[in-house]
């Protein structure tokens, strides 16, 4: 069991609902929390709401740039020496718009923060988690990152970016006793979600009311990452409601998989680019 009190915990986007929430739940372990996000008042007010007691650092970050990362983990080994889980939860979104649609720097932007973003946390603190032998990463993907649906195709893109980065690097990092968590909630109260139910009221007004209802409560996604870290699960599901639509998906590709398009090639486990 990975033991929590008294450990750093550096959370990305920490500003916002998901990043709060995740702060609650590590600080209710009684870890020490670092909230970093690219608007620091953002940060401030969610440091405002942790419990009494809580040791907290707010600290601004632009995922996208390493330089950034630099500076803001000099600020952060200076405060607590080390980072013990590294959440990178930061994220953006294009809101309902079809891909064509997209312009080009809003593409960018999102595969800036959602995908190289989630790189640069790992570059800036995986090495040192490799030297101690002890660490925990959490990515932040989404039901998106899992179960594309038209609408929202560029963001879908970097999300399951996170996933493929995520479960590789899970094999890289476990012989150095480094965890790796994917986390795939589905709608949750944030700035993000209120945005987007903003968008696609534009387009039907009466399904504002009802998306608003489903909404989770961040702070129980914040829960299910700390059971994660401490359990060693490598999946966090929030919203299960989404597993008949994904085994549907799963089922559609799995049913591809018929004959070589070569006939009669075969590949031995050792030839494959593993
Ligand atoms: N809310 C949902 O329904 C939902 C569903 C699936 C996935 N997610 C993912 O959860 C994560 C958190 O989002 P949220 O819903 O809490 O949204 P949010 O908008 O409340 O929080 C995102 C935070 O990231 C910060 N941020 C944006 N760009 C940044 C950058 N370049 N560097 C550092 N910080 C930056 C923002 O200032 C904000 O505080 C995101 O990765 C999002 O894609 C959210």
């Amino acid at each position: 069991m990975f033991e929590l009190k008294g450990k750093t915990v550096l959370i990305t986007g920490g500003g916002g609902g998901i990043g709060g929430g995740m702060a609650h739940a590590f600080a209710e372990r009684g870890a020490n929390i670092v909230l970093a996000d690219i608007n620091v008042s953002y940060a401030q007010e969610e440091a405002a709401k942790l419990p009494d007691g809580t040791v907290v650092q707010t600290v601004s970050l632009d995922v996208a740039s390493l330089d950034s990362w630099m500076k803001a983990s000099e600020h952060v080994l200076a405060r607590f020496g080390t980072v013990d889980v590294l959440c990178n939860n930061a994220g953006v979104s294009t809101g309902f718009m079809p891909l064509v649609d997209v312009p080009p720097e809003l593409f960018e932007r999102v595969m800036a923060v959602n995908v190289t973003g989630v790189f640069n946390g790992i570059k800036t603190f995986a090495p040192s988690m490799i030297a101690r032998r002890r660490g925990y990463i959490v990515n932040t993907s989404s039901m998106n990152g899992l179960n594309p649906f038209g609408s929202f195709a560029a963001y879908s893109g970097s999300k399951f970016a996170v996933l493929g980065m995520s479960d590789a690097l899970r094999e890289e990092l476990a012989p150095f006793g480094v965890g790796v968590s994917t986390l795939f909630p589905g709608l949750t109260r944030s700035r993000m979600s209120q945005n987007d139910a903003g968008k696609a009221a534009e387009v039907d007004p009466a399904r504002l009311a009802a998306i608003q209802a489903n909404m989770m409560d961040p702070v129980w996604l914040g829960r299910a990452v700390v059971h994660a870290v401490e359990h060693g699960e490598p999946y966090i599901v929030t919203h299960p409601g989404y597993r008949a639509t994904l085994a549907e998906r799963h089922d559609r590709i799995m049913a591809a998989f018929g004959e070589p398009a070569q006939p009669g090639y075969s590949v031995s486990g050792s030839a494959t680019l593993r």
